[in-house]
């Protein structure tokens, strides 16, 4: 069960952040929600920008679950939050391994930070998905929100229970894999692979990707896959 315990604070630096300076002191399952940021963190070291009225929480997950299989955890959250914004008539799709999108822009961005090793080891997932911003500025071309979509505030406190009501239901992995792969834009799509040009056949379930082509087929692992250019364009 997660989201027994929520802490709110209008600001913190990072959500992250905070669950990894305090994690000793909270339990499994709780989430750490911020109305605002001042230093969210987004992947590869880039900033998330975090004004107020969009949704910024932390999990901590201190079980087993995740710790084996952590692509299951990109599974999971990537479906829920797909599963979550349909129930707002928004239809999303993944970007692999799980960035939530709409046609090219972003509406919601994960962050998984894992603290210790082996058996003391623990897992933070960041979420942050935009919710009520009405402009981007710059990154109009690359970023929307549930209000862009829809044209309607929501409210935070909603977007975060169904959060919990969706992560908290019991779902076989094969069906969460099945719905993951279903949403999976980039499947089917062509990329270039040390000058080869392949097809992407399949994301596999240990978060490798499958590429083909009339030679056979390659298993590339993501930090590969992030150098090719079709892939930062999709
Ligand atoms: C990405 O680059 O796509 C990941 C963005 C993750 C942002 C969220 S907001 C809540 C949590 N706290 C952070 O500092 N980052 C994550």
């Amino acid at each position: 069960m997660i989201g027994k315990r929520i802490i709110r604070f209008d600001k913190l630096d990072s959500t992250n952040d905070y669950v990894k300076q305090h994690l000793n002191a909270l339990d499994h399952g709780t989430i750490i929600f911020a109305y605002e940021q001042s230093k969210g963190k987004g992947r590869f070291g880039n900033v998330w920008v975090s004004n107020p009225g969009n949704l910024y929480i932390s999990l901590l997950i201190k079980n087993q679950e995740y710790r084996d299989n952590i692509f299951d955890l990109h599974i999971k959250v990537s479906v829920v939050l797909i599963e979550l914004l349909k129930k707002y008539q928004i239809e999303a799709y993944i970007k692999y391994p799980n960035d939530i999108i709409i046609g090219k822009r972003k509406i919601a961005g994960i962050l998984i930070e894992t603290v210790g090793y082996n058996k003391a080891r623990n897992i933070i997932l960041g979420i942050g998905l935009n919710v009520n911003q009405v402009n981007f500025l710059e990154l109009n071309e690359k970023a929307t929100s549930m209000f862009i979509e829809i044209g309607k505030e929501l409210k935070l406190d909603e977007i975060l229970s169904d959060f919990i009501d969706m992560f908290n239901k019991k779902s076989s992995y094969l069906n969460m894999y099945d719905k993951y792969i279903k949403k999976s834009i980039i499947i089917g799509r062509k990329i270039g692979y040390q000058g080869i040009i392949y097809t992407v056949k399949t994301v596999e379930k240990n978060g490798k990707i499958l590429l083909q082509n009339s030679n056979g087929e390659t298993e590339i692992d993501f930090d590969k896959l992030t150098l090719c250019k079709e892939y930062k364009n999709l």
